[in-house]
């Protein structure tokens, strides 16, 4: 009797699932995720058991078993369509799947599924190192069963399908994808991923069908990939197999250097993936540090609460994706200044619904926070080309509001430049607009900051009907506070609008 356990299948679902198999008569397995990543010592959660038979019945008796046996409630979902049934045990999520052989439709990536051995089973699934499973037999309980070498690329770092790649991705495209996330996702500082040569030439081969996949599942894995802690390999290994070019090919058009003059403009595809880097880097070190934060709006009030982040926030990195998205509809040549970028964030800005409904990605609150951004990414850094007046950072802070931590963040991420000294510079003078933002911040109430001056309040005061007056009024005591001339409190405000109401041939209504 071989056993390799290790521990990994301490959990007592795997016993109770190996019991109630071997009552019914089938033969089960951990498969997939959970072996992988046991050796990766990085075990998780969710379970996946294959059964040499019905997993819905293997499922249903498991549950009976707890419900019976144990006394505890157990509920089975069961997916008819996919074959498949989950439970939870003690916490656990356990996913049942009947073993099988499958071919595919070439416009679907709907399976036609017919019963089959272990071993076929493993042999249509995406990669060697996801296609390992454990014996929950009670004769070999724990043994290895990895018919396609998958230890061993697990070790070397190398993902590669069990069939020939062509196939593995026709069965399924979405597998190339994955491929890449896995690369991307399963590289360390001390251990590199790669994917087979003839892998990533069927991909080129295939990218085409990219198309029978739906924009959500496409999304799903770039997000994904975007949260792991380098990014940047993952969309580079995208572009280098021209899937990128299918998924989000204004990021491609970021590529290339163009020269006149001798002078040249950096390759801003590759400063791109570095800022993405760079922002990974520093969330994930913030987030230990726990100095990062989310605002959540309190329901029925104005208000928000902090909430410390625990987690990435794909967002953050979808903006610095698209960071300089705007970049080559701006760009010009000017034999004084060299290549210029203006109002590329503006443009870029612009850029970002387009690019989110052609994904299907939603349209709310989550793509304006992208865009605004996107829009405001150059701010803070450009603010201490001038001196870092109290009234250029609190304009800064009015119009980040909320997200004016996150906007630090991706500036300073943006910082790529070859030139120590100019980098020394930007810091330096990066670190001044942070230390006034902070000051300003403990001084003014200016982040979500609210006119005190209302539209219904001037109708009121001149009696007049909605006109274009109130909307002078109101930015005229905006500035005024912005730019430090007035408080931010009603009497103040109060006060200023009555003396410059005048001048706009406004008079006041006698109150009664
Ligand atoms: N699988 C596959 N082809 C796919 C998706 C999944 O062959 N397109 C198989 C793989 O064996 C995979 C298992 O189904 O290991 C479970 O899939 P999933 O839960 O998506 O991935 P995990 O490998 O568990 O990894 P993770 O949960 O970390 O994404």
């Amino acid at each position: 009797m071989s056993t390799i356990t290790q521990g990994y299948l301490d959990d007592p679902v795997f016993s109770l699932v190996s019991r109630v198999a071997e009552q019914e008569g089938v033969r089960a397995f951990v498969i997939g995720g959970y072996v992988r990543d046991c050796f990766l010592g990085t075990p998780s959660k969710d379970i996946d058991i294959v059964v040499e038979g019905s997993g819905i019945a293997l499922a249903e008796a498991v549950a009976e078993h707890i419900r019976q046996v144990e006394k505890h409630s157990c509920h089975v979902s069961v997916f008819k369509n996919f074959g498949t049934a989950m439970l939870r045990y003690h916490g656990t999520e356990v996913e049942f799947v009947g073993a099988r052989k499958e071919s595919y439709h070439r416009d679907s990536r709907k399976p036609i599924v017919e019963d089959g051995t272990l071993e076929e089973d493993q042999l249509r699934r995406d990669f060697t190192i996801n296609a390992m499973a454990f014996s929950l037999q009670r004769e070999d309980f724990g043994a290895l069963v990895d018919p396609f070498g998958g230890i061993r690329d697990l070790a070397a770092g190398i993902i590669r399908t069990p069939l020939d790649p062509e196939v593995t991705y026709s069965d399924d495209p979405l597998r190339m994808l994955r491929a890449i996330r896995f690369a991307t996702r399963l590289t360390t500082p001390s251990r590199t991923f790669t994917i087979v040569p003839e892998s990533l030439e069927a991909m080129r081969k295939m990218k085409d069908r990219m198309s029978i996949l739906s924009k959500e599942r496409i999304v799903e894995e770039l997000n994904k990939i975007l949260l792991t802690p380098h990014p940047s390999m993952g969309f580079r290994l995208l572009d280098e197999t021209g899937l990128l070019e299918y998924i989000l090919p204004d990021l491609v058009r970021l590529k290339g250097v163009e020269t006149v003059e001798g002078r040249g403009h950096k390759d801003n595809f590759s400063h791109t993936l570095q800022v993405v880097d760079h922002v990974a880097e520093d969330e994930l070190r913030q987030i230990d540090a726990g100095t990062l934060h989310n605002y959540a709006p309190v329901e029925g009030s104005d208000g928000f609460v902090e909430v410390q982040r625990t987690e990435p926030y794909v967002w953050l990195r979808w903006a610095a994706l698209l960071h300089d998205i705007g970049k080559p509809a701006s760009k010009r040549y000017d034999p004084v200044q060299g290549w210029t970028f203006h109002g590329h964030n503006v443009l870029g800005a612009r850029m970002v619904p387009k690019i989110f409904q052609s994904l299907k990605m939603p349209l709310n609150e989550k793509m304006k926070y992208v865009q605004k951004l996107v829009e405001l990414h150059h701010r803070p850094v450009s603010l201490v080309d001038d001196e870092v007046t109290d009234s250029a950072v609190r304009r800064l802070l009015f119009d980040a509001g909320n997200e004016i931590d996150d906007l630090m963040l991706l500036c300073n991420a943006d910082i790529t430049s070859k030139n120590p000294v100019k980098v020394a510079r930007l810091k330096r003078n990066f670190e001044l607009v942070r230390e006034k933002l902070a000051e300003v911040e403990a001084k003014d109430a200016i982040r979500n900051m609210k006119n005190p001056i209302t539209g219904d309040y001037v109708m009121k005061v001149y009696g007049i009907p909605p006109c274009d007056k109130i909307g002078v009024l109101k930015e005229y005591v905006k500035n005024a506070i912005l730019d430090g001339r007035i408080g931010n409190n009603f009497e103040e405000a109060d006060r200023l609008m009555r003396a410059y109401a005048p001048t706009l041939g406004l008079q006041e209504v006698a109150s009664e």
